[in-house]
């Protein structure tokens, strides 16, 4: 390829594959907002093959970003044409040409943000025992007119928890094959559909790697330090590795059911802290399989943490052991 990280190139702006007419396009609810980034819920006529309305999910840019946040919505836009993976959000099309903003459509992921699910699921009532905060028994009951439900609210067992992290690794081993390094794996940067399926997203911080499997990031940007690797926070070396820094962090959100990491410590104490060889405790409702695996993946040497098709297999055999 021959196209820059930041897709700005010519080359980018006539690809009409995935044009969409803005004019097809309703505007519905704002879902998210970042500082310089925002989306919204949208019905698409006609997309995707589908006949009439389809809920959809609008990313834009704010305008008070400048270049380089509109680089970063250029940048997301390319990574996701290249992929396809159930567990990574699907673009579903783009309005680039003249005449207004530029959106990316994706697909709506209705369950909304993993930390959102998590943290909402703590009110409903949990059973403490086996050390866990989560329901240990069968989310599945009997209707009345005898078809097998799940129950329908957000109570999550132990096996919800760990099919979470399961299919998180799955969608970033295939990122990973296909050389993308994600920078910005955060449990609010994971989205969750109908059915509990993870979809991975928010890839605007995500590049290609075209040397090696190094990216050195050359510009300041948002920084999302306490998600970073020890060599992201000294160098600015982003690799697949440091990716799984991050899915420590998230594995580490998931157990503690969405709380903000590294509690009371502020961002300019962190690296030294790290660098001490300070890592964060075994939460309470955490196993000590579960926290030995967040521990490999905060190795300070990103050679000797897992890959993420280790995680998948340490991860496929939890499941087994918990059905
Ligand atoms: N929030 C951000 N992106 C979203 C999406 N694709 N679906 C639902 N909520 C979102």
């Amino acid at each position: 390829t021959n196209e820059t990280s930041a897709g700005c190139s010519s080359k980018t702006l006539r690809d009409t594959r995935w044009e969409f007419p803005r004019d097809k396009l309703i505007m519905e609810e704002k879902l998210g907002e970042g500082e310089f980034g925002r989306v919204m819920r949208a019905q698409a006529w006609g997309i995707n093959g589908h006949k009439g309305y389809s809920t959809v999910a609008v990313k834009m840019s704010k305008g008070n970003g400048g270049l380089s946040e509109q680089q970063d919505l250029y940048s997301e836009f390319n990574m996701l044409k290249e992929v396809s993976h159930p567990n990574v959000i699907k673009l579903l099309g783009a309005c680039t040409q003249k005449g207004g903003p530029f959106y990316i459509i994706v697909e709506y992921a209705e369950l909304g943000s993993l930390r959102s699910f998590l943290r909402k699921s703590r009110s409903l009532g949990f059973e403490f025992s086996d050390s866990s905060m989560v329901q240990v028994e069968n989310p599945m009951y009997l209707s009345d007119s005898g078809d097998l439900c799940r129950r329908n609210d957000t109570r999550l067992t132990k096996r919800d928890l760990i099919s979470f992290a399961w299919q998180i690794t799955k969608g970033m081993a295939y990122l990973s094959d296909m050389k993308l390094i994600h920078r910005d794996l955060a449990t609010r940067n994971i989205l969750l559909a109908a059915g509990n399926v993870i979809k991975i997203s928010d890839f605007g911080l995500s590049r290609d790697v075209y040397e090696g499997d190094t990216y050195l990031k050359k510009t300041k940007g948002r920084v999302p330090v306490k998600w970073m690797a020890i060599e992201s926070l000294e160098d600015h070396v982003y690799t697949s590795k440091s990716d799984v820094w991050s899915f420590g962090v998230v594995l580490w959100e998931i157990v503690t059911l969405g709380a903000s990491p590294y509690p009371g410590v502020e961002l300019e104490r962190l690296y030294n802290l790290l660098k001490s060889g300070y890592r964060m405790e075994k939460p309470k409702t955490c196993s000590d399989q579960l926290y030995h695996i967040m521990i490999m993946c905060w190795r300070e040497n990103p050679y000797n943490r897992p890959s993420f098709k280790d995680l998948v297999h340490r991860f496929d055999i939890m499941l087994q052991e918990t059905a």
